[in-house]
C-alpha cells in the first residue's frame, strides 16, 4: 500500500513538474543575495563631508551622460538606505552586496582627509543589515575614485596601490567585525578600458583615443596589484583575516562564429575571463595574451610590450589571492576572425569582431547591449571549473534592464532571471562550486554612461517625486519565490 502510494505520489509530481516546468533545486545554504553600486544609489553627493569622485566630474562633461543626468540625487539611498534594506528583507534574502564610497569615507582619497560622518554611514548601514539578519558583502572599489587621487594620476600613477592600501586596510579595521566578505574591485576590466580608453563606451575618468593601446593595460596592472596586497594584508594581520576576500570581473563569453574562428575566440576568452583570473588563479597573464600583445608591440616599433610584466615577487603575492571568484554576467558574443580590429569592446586587441546573435532573446531597447544567452554563463562556469580548480565562485551580478512597455510587469526580465538561475543550477550539477547568485539590482539606479535610460532595478524608483518612492516590480515576487522554495521551476 505503501509502495502503491509512493508510486502514485512520484508520478502525480512528475506530471505536475511536466506541466509546470522542471525544478532547480540549490544546496542548503545557497547564497541569494541582490546588488547596488555606491554612486549609482546614494545621491548626497556633496553632503556631510563626502569628497568628489571622478564620476562627479564626469557626469559635468558635455555629452558624456546620455540624458545628462547625474548622480547628484539618483534613489537618494544615502537618506533612504532603512527602506532598501526593508526591501531586501521582504524578499527574503539573507545577504546583500552593495559598495563603499571610497571619497565620502576619505575626502581626498588619503587618510589624512577621514570624513567621520562617512564612517558613522557605513557603520548604520551595517548594522541596519545585521539587525535585518542580512550579511553583507562589501565592494572597496565599484569605479568611484576620490578625484584627489585623480589629479595625481589615479589609476595610471603606481603609487595607488599604496593610495588603495591604505583605504582598504582602514576599512578592514574600522568595518571588520561587521563585514565577512570582500571584494576588492568591482569589474576592473570595464573601469580599465571604458575608464581609460573612451572608443567604446567611455566612463569616469574619461581616456584618450590615443591612449587606448597602453592605458588600459596600465590601470588593469595597478588594480591587479592593488588587489593582491590588500588581500595580503587582510590574511597576514592579526584580528582580520575571519573573514574572505574575493575580486568581481566581468566575464563576456565569446563562442565562435565558426571553426575558423576558435583560434581567435580562444584569444578573446583571453581578454575577457584571462585577463583578470589568470594572474590571480594561475599566476600570471595568459600566454597567449603575452604571446600576442608582444608581437604587436614588436611590430608597432616599441622597445616593450604594451602589456606590463610582474615581477616574481609581485605574482608570488598574486598567485592564489582570492578566496572566492565574484562572477559578474550579462552576456555572450559570436566572434569572427578580423584582420582590422573593429570597435570590439570585449575583444580590446584581439583581431576579431563580436556580435550579440540575433536568435537570442532581445532585451530593452532596440539595439541594446544585452540579449539573453544562459548557456554562456553555464559555459563559462565549465570552464572556470576546470581551468581554476574549481575555485569557489560567488555570481556578484546578473540581470538585465526594463524593457520598454512592461514598466512594472516586467515579464522579460524574469525570462531573463529564469533561464539564467536555472543555468547556474545546471553548472553546480555538473560540479561548480557556486556559491551563491546576487541579483542586480534591487532598485533602479544611474546606469552610468546610459544615465537613467537603462534601468536594471528589481523595484522601480519614482526619481520625478521628491520622495524617490520605490514600487516592487513584478519580477522581485518572482525572485522572492525562488529564495523562499531555494528552487526554481522553469521551463527551458
Ligand atoms: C544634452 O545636452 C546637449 C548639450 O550639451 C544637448 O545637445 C542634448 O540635446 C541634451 N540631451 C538631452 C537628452 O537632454
Ligand atoms: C514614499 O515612498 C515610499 C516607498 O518608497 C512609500 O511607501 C511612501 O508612501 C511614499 N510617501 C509619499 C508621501 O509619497
Amino acid at each position: 500500500m505503501l509502495r502503491l502510494l509512493l508510486f502514485v505520489t512520484a508520478w502525480l509530481s512528475l506530471v505536475l513538474a511536466e506541466h509546470k516546468g522542471k525544478v532547480y533545486k540549490f544546496p542548503e545554504g545557497f547564497r541569494w543575495s541582490t546588488a547596488t553600486a555606491s554612486y549609482q544609489i546614494e545621491g548626497a553627493w556633496n553632503e556631510d563631508g563626502r569628497g568628489l569622485s571622478i564620476w562627479d566630474k564626469f557626469v559635468r562633461k558635455p555629452g558624456k551622460i546620455i540624458d545628462n543626468s547625474t548622480g547628484d540625487v539618483s534613489s537618494d539611498s544615502y537618506h533612504k538606505f532603512r527602506e532598501d534594506i526593508q526591501l531586501i528583507s521582504d524578499m527574503g534574502l539573507k545577504e546583500y552586496r552593495f559598495s563603499f564610497s571610497w571619497s565620502r569615507i576619505f575626502a581626498d582619497g588619503t587618510p589624512n582627509s577621514l570624513n567621520p560622518a562617512g564612517v558613522l554611514y557605513y557603520h548604520e548601514v551595517l548594522d541596519e543589515l545585521i539587525s535585518h539578519g542580512i550579511t553583507p558583502v562589501v565592494t572597496l572599489f565599484h569605479w568611484d575614485l576620490p578625484q584627489g587621487l585623480q589629479d595625481r594620476g589615479g589609476w595610471l600613477n603606481r603609487d595607488v596601490v599604496d593610495w588603495y592600501l591604505d583605504y582598504a586596510k582602514f576599512c578592514f579595521h574600522e568595518f571588520g567585525h561587521k563585514v565577512q566578505y570582500w571584494i576588492t574591485h568591482n569589474e576592473p576590466i570595464i573601469h580599465s578600458t571604458y575608464g581609460h580608453c573612451g572608443l567604446w563606451g567611455e566612463h569616469a575618468p574619461g581616456g584618450l583615443k590615443e591612449h587606448c593601446d597602453w592605458a588600459p593595460y596600465v590601470v588593469g596592472h595597478h588594480m591587479l596589484l592593488a588587489h593582491a596586497y590588500a588581500y595580503r594584508y587582510y590574511h597576514g594581520t592579526r584580528g582580520l583575516g575571519k573573514g574572505k576576500v574575493g575580486i568581481t570581473n566581468h566575464v563576456l563569453f565569446p563562442i565562435a562564429e565558426s571553426q575558423d574562428d576558435e583560434k581567435v575566440r580562444d584569444l578573446v576568452l583571453d581578454f575577457s575571463l584571462h585577463w583578470f583570473n589568470h594572474p590571480i588563479f594561475k599566476r600570471d597573464y595568459p600566454d597567449k595574451m603575452k604571446a600576442w600583445l608582444a608581437y604587436l608591440s614588436k611590430k608597432e616599433g616599441r622597445s616593450a610590450s604594451r602589456l606590463p610584466e610582474f615581477t616574481p615577487h609581485e605574482l608570488d603575492l598574486l598567485s592564489g589571492s582570492a578566496d572566492f571568484l565574484g562572477l559578474n554576467y550579462y552576456i555572450s558574443m559570436i566572434v569572427r576572425t578580423s584582420s582590422k580590429p573593429e570597435v570590439n569592446m570585449f575583444g580590446m586587441d584581439a583581431p576579431a569582431k563580436l556580435w550579440l546573435s540575433k536568435k537570442w532573446m532581445p532585451v530593452g531597447r532596440e539595439h541594446s547591449w544585452i540579449r539573453s544567452h544562459p548557456q554562456g554563463l553555464e559555459g563559462l562556469l565549465d570552464i572556470i571549473r576546470e581551468e581554476y580548480d574549481n575555485p569557489e565562485v560567488l555570481i556578484t551580478e546578473n540581470g538585465c534592464m526594463d524593457t520598454p512597455g512592461e514598466s512594472l510587469e516586467d515579464v522579460t526580465r524574469i525570462r531573463y532571471l529564469g533561464g539564467h538561475i536555472a543555468a547556474v543550477s545546471k553548472a553546480i550539477s555538473r560540479g561548480s562550486k557556486v556559491a551563491g547568485y546576487t541579483l542586480w539590482s534591487l532598485i533602479d539606479n544611474f546606469e552610468w554612461a546610459d544615465g537613467y535610460t537603462n534601468l536594471f532595478g528589481v523595484h522601480q524608483v519614482d526619481f520625478d517625486s521628491p520622495n524617490k518612492t520605490r514600487t516592487p516590480k513584478k519580477s522581485s515576487k518572482f525572485y522572492a519565490d525562488v529564495v523562499r522554495n531555494n528552487a526554481l521551476t522553469w521551463n527551458s
